[in-house]
């Protein structure tokens, strides 16, 4: 009887709906996604869960000021992720959302459970709480909390979790060797980390003379170092409320968590759900960011035990993707957008190589460059830098020149050689994988069996190693593909096959002549479907290895090896045959194409411009609105953090981005040029599609790219009164300007000095982008940008004004 598969159930963290997905979150859904597929090719019977995390403080503020009710916020926001995983060809089994009903009753469920079994306790407490990061923290009022701001004081009435009673249990749990009932921390610094956190300050409590206690494994810890949990919250509503205390309502982490259980049926009474649960539970794997081990490790664990619920096996975290050198992340605005990376690399690279091809395979393409570049960049675990021109190169050195090239090399020299009837004995028939006849003499072979050594060693360390590593596999795969350039180098089978295409037509009257002729023929025939069967079966093992990493592309490979669909091989279990000589001599080659086509170094330039605000123009546009100040024009106010959910979806930014935005800021900021962004915000939907204030200079309808509600939301449009305005000296452009905007008084520098004098500017009340980070210009600082049309041939700029009476410091909606 065959084996029942193994089960395999791994998880991604859910994403907090805050923000728009950058590649921060795109690296561990693709890391998970490798992980997935590599299990699935193995035979395993895998469930592979994502989502989105969508209550909590942080989401309700977010939604408030959208204006928006925060489900409809969450449902954008939400939808965006999937789509993108979806863009990415990301194979999730289910997508869970919190705000699901799955999910609340699942909750419910576990939370009333807990409370029976006096798990959880009513208590008050006064604690300072981060909101950035959804926890109270240790510390004075004012303490920093881990997101870099200020935490909040707050005294609530708060269900408690008795977690004190589970540090020796999670010790043992961590500390244990047995594989079958510890549960797996990696790296081992996130190990450690948890670990220290669990046996508290054993130096500390040492030297303060307490007594300390021994974990199973005899390792000291500090009794009593690990405290009850706050888990739950009653200052405001978006979450899920406390079973029977409505007022009460889940914290977002322990309410978070659950998704993994929800995700894969618990508290369902539906049979088939129930016996799902029963088939995945354990998760094998929690792949998290390594800034929510605790949470993964500490928390998850102690609930699970509390409920009598099997823990989860493993727990992986990945380091930090650093831009700039430091966390990408949405409050720091320093992120790069993953669409950015799915459309230069779609657009630029792969449709110019394929007009006709469609935006999915554009898509699957890019995604495939993102998947390699960052398992292949980054250890694993650790922290790394994300640079457009260290993936471009890496991108052209190894998928290019590496990997692509190989292939068509090879499968090229095949074709060549190896249609039909073109050299006496090859097989006949169009383009088949030449035969593999003994031919131990030649240097080809014993060159062969260096390379199937390596290809063998591979395979077994493909079956052994830790899988995580994903860096170092992917190098011995790449040494591999070198080794077989080396070889097919060394070897010229181009130069034999031109040898025995030339001589081919030769014919000696003398009989023993021509037969003795006719072997060494034979010999040189031999000796290149050696070469090319070699470095055509090294491929077939090389994309077997390759698959999860790079599916799209060694899918195409695949087809041209002649082996049919590579989805079908991966669920046929072909994908783990590694063993050499699995191309079978004689398999009809499919159609050649490019894999690979080459970037250029400039499209990190492109890619930069994308992620930018405030993009260099395409010289052929007509110029924009002209919001001058003395050496810039500012055509466009949008939120500069791309990832906020204010930011309008960017699914698409070759089509031509049109001209003729007309209203605009008028502000001293040097580094704002002329022009209109060179990509295009796709139309949008739902939240993103409510408004989009645009006016119009010729009289037709200006095509500019639709923004939505979310992203002018994110403007803080105030109205100031012009208090003092002034020329400055050796700047014929600027004026400088003080605004009181009501609430606070204002310097802002702004180019309008040649149409508007001091004079007429004074008193005037007009419209100010309030929230416009301060810059520095010829020494002053400017903080904010003044609001006006522009008007006519030189695009004059003509104030926003008000023809009523208007408070100072109203917000305009
Ligand atoms: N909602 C919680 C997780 C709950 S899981 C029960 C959360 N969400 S998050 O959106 O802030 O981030 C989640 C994960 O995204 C991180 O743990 C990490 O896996 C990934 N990353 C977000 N930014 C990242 C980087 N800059 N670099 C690497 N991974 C990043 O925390």
């Amino acid at each position: 009887m065959p084996e029942a598969p193994q089960k395999f159930y791994l998880t991604t963290p859910i994403y907090y709906v805050n923000a728009r997905p950058h590649i921060g979150h795109a690296y561990s859904t693709i890391a998970a996604d490798v992980i997935a597929r590599r299990h699935r090719l193995l035979g395993d019977d895998t469930f592979f869960l994502t989502g989105t995390d969508e209550h909590g403080q942080k989401v309700e503020r977010s939604a408030a000021a959208a204006g928006i009710p925060p489900l409809q916020f969450a449902d954008q926001v939400s939808a965006t992720f999937r789509a993108l995983w979806d863009r990415m060809g990301i194979t999730y089994n289910d997508y869970i959302r919190t705000t699901e009903l799955r999910h609340t009753e699942a909750v419910q469920k576990l939370f009333q459970l807990l409370l029976d079994r006096d798990k959880f306790y009513l208590s008050s407490y006064t604690g300072q709480y981060s909101i950035g990061e959804e926890m109270f923290v240790d510390g004075p009022p004012g303490t920093i909390g881990p997101d870099g701001k200020p935490t909040e004081t707050v005294t609530e009435e708060n269900y408690f979790f008795r977690l004190s009673e589970y540090q020796l249990p999670l010790i043992d749990l961590i500390e244990s060797e047995n594989p079958e009932s510890r549960l797996l921390i990696q790296p081992e610094s996130s190990r450690n980390e948890v670990l220290s956190f669990l046996r508290g300050n054993v130096a500390e409590a040492t030297d303060r003379g307490e007594v300390l206690e021994l974990s199973a494994l005899g390792k000291p810890y500090v009794p009593g170092a690990l405290k009850d949990l706050s888990i739950s919250r009653t200052s405001f509503k978006w979450g899920i409320p406390v079973p029977g205390n409505e007022k009460h309502v889940i914290y977002v982490w322990l309410d978070a968590l659950i998704n993994y259980l929800t995700g894969i049926g618990y508290g369902s009474d539906n049979p088939a759900d129930q016996e799902k649960f029963k088939r995945y539970w354990p998760a094998d794997l929690h792949l998290v960011g390594k800034e929510i081990t605790r949470f993964h490790c500490v928390y998850w664990p102690a609930v699970l035990l509390a409920a009598e619920i099997p823990t989860p096996k493993s727990v992986v975290a990945n380091g930090w993707l650093l831009f700039d050198d430091s966390k990408m992340s949405k409050s720091k605005g320093n992120v790069v957008r993953t669409e950015t990376i799915l459309d230069a690399f779609g657009t630029e690279v792969y449709k110019k190589q394929f007009p006709d091809s469609t935006k999915k395979e554009q898509d699957l393409f890019a995604a495939d460059v993102l998947r390699y570049f960052l398992l292949r960049e980054i250890p694993f675990g650790q922290d790394g830098s994300f640079s457009f021109d260290a993936m471009i190169t890496r991108y052209n050195a190894d998928l290019a020149n590496g990997y692509g090239n190989l292939v068509s090399r090879t499968l090229g020299l095949i074709v060549q050689n190896f249609s039909a009837g073109d050299i006496e004995g090859s097989p006949r028939g169009v383009a088949r994988v030449p035969p593999l006849t003994d031919g131990n003499d030649t240097l080809a072979f014993i060159y062969s069996n260096n390379l199937r050594a390596h290809a063998d060693t591979l395979a077994d360390l493909d079956a052994t190693e830790n899988e995580y590593t994903f860096g170092s596999r992917l190098q011995r795969i790449f040494d591999l593909i070198q080794k077989v350039d080396v070889f097919m180098t060394e070897e010229k089978p181009w130069k034999l096959a031109a040898q025995l295409k030339a001589s081919s037509t030769t014919t000696y009257l003398d009989a023993a002549k021509q037969t003795e002729f006719e072997e060494e023929l034979r010999k040189d025939v031999i000796q290149l479907e050696c070469i090319l069967y070699t470095a055509a079966e090294s491929i077939r093992v090389i994309s077997a290895l390759l698959y999860p990493v790079l599916p799209y592309s060694t899918a195409k490979v695949w087809a041209q090896l002649g082996l049919g669909d590579i989805e079908d091989a991966a669920k046929n279990g072909e994908l783990k045959n590694l063993k050499w000589g699995g191309l079978k001599p004689g398999t009809k080659l499919g159609p050649l194409a490019p894999i690979f086509p080459r970037a250029d170094k400039g499209l990190a330039q492109i890619m930069t411009d994308m992620e930018s605000p405030t993009t260099p123009p395409k010289p052929e546009h007509p110029k924009p609105s002209k919001f001058v100040d003395e050496t810039t024009t500012h055509t466009s106010a949008a939120p500069t953090d791309p990832t906020d959910p204010a930011a309008a979806p960017r699914t698409s930014y070759l089509a031509e981005a049109a001209p003729g935005t007309t209203v605009g800021g008028s502000h001293a900021v040097s580094t704002e040029r002329t022009g209109t962004p060179s990509h295009t915000e796709a139309p949008a939907s739902g939240i993103f599609a409510n408004s989009a204030a645009q006016s119009n200079i010729s009289g037709t309808a200006p095509d500019t790219p639709q923004i939505v509600i979310d992203d002018f939301v994110k403007i803080d449009l105030r109205v100031a009164q012009i208090v003092v305005a002034e020329r400055i000296p050796k700047a014929d452009k600027l004026l400088r300007l003080e605004v009181d905007l009501g609430y606070e008084k204002r310097q802002i520098l702004s180019g309008i000095a040649e149409w508007y004098t001091p004079e007429e500017l004074l008193g005037k009340k007009i419209v100010v982008i309030a929230n416009l980070a301060p810059r520095k210009m010829r020494g002053f600082e400017s903080h904010g940008m003044l609001l006006a049309a522009s008007h006519g041939e030189d695009g004059k700029p003509v104030l926003a004004t008000f023809g009523e009476e208007i408070a100072l410091g109203s917000r305009l909606r």
